[in-house]
């Protein structure tokens, strides 16, 4: 629509809408990251609008072959995978975070997982700190799942598995750990609250689970200060309130 409306207007003002691409292109960002801001939109969507359109055009204007395009398309697809849907992106816990869930586990032998284990350098270091503990990592996309396979190679303690981790049990884990982000947070209190054995702890970096207190809260000393939020969710669906507030995504 904002760009119909820039094309309306080059031709209101009798410019050559095909000599100087970029000033409709321009028109048409500013209009998309405007009404982007008018609905709402998180923030960061504004300078993908603004963007977008003019740097189509600045792009074209290299002469780049098509193959390229594919290629990123494809290289991107491979990292991220179907993130338009999970609504998580990479991004991997960072060397304190590690060290700080390596002292969140108990004493005695217990089983982690990782949902979402990205390129499995938080398993390795853990499966490292305790080679009596079993590590599970479940990932999606094909890129970093080969890389987390590689990089706990010859760890007898870990298990990284390429799928869905919706699908995974989580009854038998003592600790499960997620990086996700706000999103699925509502969808994975109804998993955990109604799979996790009692005492078993949910812990979630960066992303509170809404409207639940968390039973502690932990925070890094590290540059982005992360948080940690912990959770004992067997058998506490109902706090969440109706499960149709929170529906699949
Ligand atoms: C923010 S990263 C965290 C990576 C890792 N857990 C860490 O802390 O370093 C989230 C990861 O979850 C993966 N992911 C998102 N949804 C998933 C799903 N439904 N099943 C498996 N992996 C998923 C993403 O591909 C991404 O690698």
């Amino acid at each position: 629509m904002v760009l119909m409306l820039a094309f309306v207007l080059a031709q209101l003002t009798q410019l050559d809408f095909w000599q100087f691409p970029l000033i409709p292109a321009l028109i048409q960002g500013i209009g998309a990251a405007l009404i982007a801001y008018w609905q709402r939109a998180p923030r960061w969507w504004l300078p993908i609008h603004l963007g977008f359109a003019p740097l189509a055009v600045i792009v074209q204007g290299f002469d780049i072959a098509p193959g390229w395009f594919l290629a990123a398309f494809v290289l991107s697809l491979l990292i991220f995978w179907r993130t338009d849907r999970s609504r998580v992106p990479l991004y991997l816990s960072n060397r304190d975070t590690a060290i700080a869930l390596a002292a969140l586990l108990p004493a005695t032998p217990v089983r982690f997982i990782d949902l979402g284990c990205g390129d499995g350098r938080l398993l390795r270091h853990l499966a490292k700190a305790r080679p009596d503990c079993r590590f599970v990592g479940i990932e999606h996309a094909p890129l970093p799942w080969l890389l987390a396979r590689w990089r706990t190679r010859g760890l007898a303690n870990v298990a990284v598995r390429r799928g869905d981790f919706w699908q995974e049990p989580l009854g038998e884990y003592a600790l499960v750990y997620a990086f996700l982000s706000p999103v699925p947070m509502p969808r994975l209190w109804r998993k955990a609250s109604s799979e996790m054995a009692a005492g078993a702890t949910l812990i979630s970096n960066s992303f509170a689970v809404p409207e639940i207190v968390p039973d502690t809260e932990i925070e890094l000393k590290d540059r982005r200060v992360t948080r940690l939020y912990l959770y004992h969710p067997a058998g506490q669906a109902d706090l969440a309130g109706d499960s149709a507030a929170f529906p699949a995504i």
